[in-house]
């Protein structure tokens, strides 16, 4: 999908107008181990494509690769993700956690935590999750990660986790972006500097993916923020769909649904819909 041929005029004219007030520099970012070595690029197909090839090249553990463009970022479920230029968070985190296969997932605990707080911070806005890895503000998408390995012999090699947050443009501009997604510009009602959020952000991912590869849960306070504990879903997989409760997520992230029988499913994968509308996040 080409992104720019599906960009209005209005939804990109005034990001062009904002990118060079809005730099995002390896500078600005300040220092930690998630951010050991910073590329920014004007433009590439996807953040994670040039993370994943750094990974393959040899490159260490804490690596960062932002984009002011992606020509063909992608989602879960071979969605495209889509920002005008210059507009948004866009960046891929190579990890190479010493983790077990059946935790590989849990990076994206620790991603997810860190984007959502470091919104909370630097925003004020109320930032939750939804299971297994959207932000949501007010109930709406403003962000996504999309997290790939790369396995050797059946372990674990690197993990490239990529995130794309929606900062200063309206995605009700943007053809092709869902209706329920919103930014932090539209949130918030001014436009959000990119740096100071992304430096935010890491500074609140790093201190949580270190208290993992210390061995410690992340659990809890992922439960705590994920908006769709407590609710009933819908979840969407290949062989077909169907609804329960989500009651609660395991130490691997998978999430714990309540069925109309009684019974408990294990979700390890897929996509849920909040099925209700009750006016929570
Ligand atoms: C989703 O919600 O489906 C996940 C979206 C992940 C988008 C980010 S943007 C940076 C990185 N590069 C990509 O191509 N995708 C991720």
């Amino acid at each position: 999908m080409t992104n720019a041929l599906k960009m209005p005029r209005d939804a990109l004219l005034p990001m062009n107008s904002l990118s060079p007030n809005d730099p995002l520099e390896p500078n600005s970012l300040g220092r930690g181990p998630l951010r050991r070595s910073v590329i920014i690029l004007p433009e590439c197909s996807s953040t994670n494509d040039e993370a994943r090839a750094l990974a393959e090249a040899g490159e260490p553990e804490g690596a960062l690769v932002a984009a002011d463009f992606q020509r063909a970022g992608r989602g879960r479920m071979r969605r495209a993700w889509q920002a005008p230029r210059g507009s948004s968070l866009l960046f891929s985190l190579l990890l190479r956690p010493e983790l077990d296969l059946s935790r590989a997932l849990n990076p994206i605990m620790a991603v997810s935590l860190g984007v959502a707080e470091g919104i909370r911070r630097v925003c004020d806005l109320p930032a939750r999750l939804k299971w297994p890895n959207d932000i949501l503000i007010r109930g709406k998408k403003a962000g996504g990660i999309l997290c790939e390995l790369g396995l050797e012999c059946k372990s674990l090699k690197y993990v490239i986790v990529g995130v794309g947050v929606n900062v200063n443009f309206d995605p009700r501009a943007v053809e092709g972006i869902p209706p329920d997604a919103t930014s932090i510009q539209s949130e918030l009602g001014r436009r959000q500097p990119r740096a100071e959020l992304l430096r935010a952000i890491l500074g609140e991912i790093e201190p949580r993916y270190r208290s993992l590869l210390r061995g410690e849960s992340l659990r809890d306070e992922w439960a705590r923020a994920l908006a769709t504990l407590g609710r009933r879903v819908r979840v969407m997989l290949a062989d077909g769909d169907f609804s329960g409760m989500a009651e609660t997520v395991d130490e691997s992230g998978a999430l714990i649904l309540k069925m109309d029988d009684g019974s408990l499913r294990t979700i390890l994968a897929g996509d849920v819909v909040h099925v209700e509308n009750d006016g929570r996040q």
